[in-house]
């Protein structure tokens, strides 16, 4: 008779843990309260144990400094590919990424040729490795709905402009909108929407600063842009981007999609900035109104931060406003002006974590955004008590220029990425380790993989 196995019958073996090949300690936030704590990770930069002492590998020891996952950022515009001459591309996109905090983003296709073709797509994913630095998911524009099935296998996910934007991307006729959500929910891919409505535009002369941009572009036109998309089908995985006021927002979260506010939204407005360089689309609205929003943020009614980095060239935003391209850059100051709102005691750094890191991991059903087992080793190190002034000098944009001159900021003092160092010192000391990125496939729709989920949002 063989020899009965030994322990309970039916018990399944031991998994093999892959080893800790280096350990983090320092401290990190847990359920609201700042600890000390040890993490473990493995040699393909995953997180494998998180305990208060850890022994068996190499330390590095932060001491002080507050270990908390990088940044994941819905919505940037790098440029990539862009003719000669342009301000950005994967390249000096990525390593601002890196500076401010951003292991991942999610890169729009507004490119020059934008991304509406497999080719083009399949060109853009080949440059990623070549140049990115930190994670990349490329989208593709949505044009017409036979293009969609097309795309879907290789797309990391859809934006639809609803209004024309930076880039030649002519947006659909109103009566193509509904077959062409059908057609995305199908694919199971997130979509991200610019919702403006361009016949709720005002007609009239030429803007000459932001208040009049807010006038000609108004929060109506965001709302008659949301009504139209917020009929489409149940099982959309619908983030929508940039919202800025309290009422579209509401509008977003009845319908139980994702949505994003940016930094310019949330810290500037019609007051605060009068030239061109406070020209966005959607605009920059009213003091009140952004003061309105911001209470929603730090209340932790606005699911995601995103930056909307739109790098246009000083020259061109030094321009007559009317005749100035749209969008401010904001990938690497993101985070830090945030981070000094959290020193500053008017936001729960828990908030602006769940908002910067981890819905948005959450969203894309990919393991970002926790400290814990199974998730990418993707960590910064903070410390509060080194606040540094912004100014476009000691920014690394090429464009030349930033909205935030003068204000302070807490950078990222070191950056890992998959549990090897791009930040030391506030300095850029990273490798071409970006990997293209894709969403999971959602078992439901509005929800991301069981694996990816935490226990609760925390
Ligand atoms: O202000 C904007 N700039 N809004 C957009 O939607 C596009 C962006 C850009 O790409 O320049
Ligand atoms: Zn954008």
């Amino acid at each position: 008779m063989p020899a009965r196995p030994r322990g309970r019958i039916g018990r399944p073996p031991p998994v093999e843990e892959p080893p800790v090949e280096r350990i983090y300690a320092g401290r990190i936030l847990r359920r609201g309260r700042i600890t000390p704590a040890e993490i473990g990770v493995d040699g393909d930069g995953i997180i494998r144990r998180v305990a208060k002492d850890l022994k068996g590998a190499p330390r590095q020891d932060f001491g002080e400094g507050i270990l908390l996952p990088s940044g994941v950022d819905l919505h940037v515009h790098f440029r990539d590919p862009s003719p000669p001459g342009a301000v950005e591309d994967l390249s000096t996109g990525t390593v601002q990424a890196a500076l401010g905090g951003i292991a991942a983003v999610v890169d729009m296709p507004n490119t020059d040729p934008p991304i509406t073709t497999l080719a083009r797509l399949e060109e853009k994913i080949a440059r990623i490795p070549a140049r990115a630095f930190v994670d990349v998911l490329p989208y593709a524009a949505v044009t017409t709905r036979e293009r969609i099935p097309l795309l879907a296998p290789r797309a990391a996910g859809f934006k639809l402009y609803l209004s024309p934007t930076t880039g030649d991307i002519p947006p659909p006729a109103g009566e193509e909108v509904p077959g062409l959500l059908t057609e995305i929910a199908g694919t199971g891919l997130p979509l991200h929407v610019h919702a403006e409505d361009p016949s709720s535009f005002a007609q009239g002369k030429a803007p000459r600063e932001p208040r009049e941009w807010d006038l000609a572009r108004p929060p109506e036109s965001e709302e008659s842009a949301l009504r139209g998309i917020l009929k489409g089908p149940d099982h959309l995985r619908l983030h929508v981007a940039h919202v800025t006021t309290t009422k579209a927002a509401q509008m977003v979260r009845e319908w139980g999609g994702s949505f994003e506010a940016t930094p310019h939204h949330l810290l500037l407005s019609t007051s605060r900035i009068r030239n061109a360089m406070g020209k966005v689309n959607p605009p920059l609205r009213t003091e009140e109104r952004r003061r309105e929003l911001w209470e929603e943020f730090r209340a932790g009614k606005i699911p995601v931060l995103a930056s909307d980095h739109a790098p246009h060239p000083l020259g061109e935003k030094e321009t007559r406003f009317d005749l100035a391209p749209a969008g401010v850059p904001g990938v690497e100051t993101m985070l830090p002006l945030l981070l000094e709102r959290v020193r500053a005691g008017e936001i729960e750094l828990g908030t602006l974590w769940r908002a910067a890191s981890r819905r948005p991991g959450l969203f894309l059903g990919l393991p970002w955004g926790r400290i814990a087992p199974g998730y990418e080793a993707n960590l910064l190190v903070v410390d509060f008590r080194q606040r540094r002034r912004i100014s476009a000098r000691s920014l690394h944009a090429p464009c030349g220029w930033t909205p935030y001159e003068g204000w302070e900021g807490i950078f990222p003092v070191e950056h890992h990425l998959r549990g090897e160092r791009i930040v030391e010192d506030g300095e850029f000391v990273g490798r071409r380790r970006g990997r293209v990125r894709r969403p999971f496939e959602p078992e439901s729709p509005r929800r991301p993989p069981a694996a990816a989920q935490g226990p609760r949002d925390r």
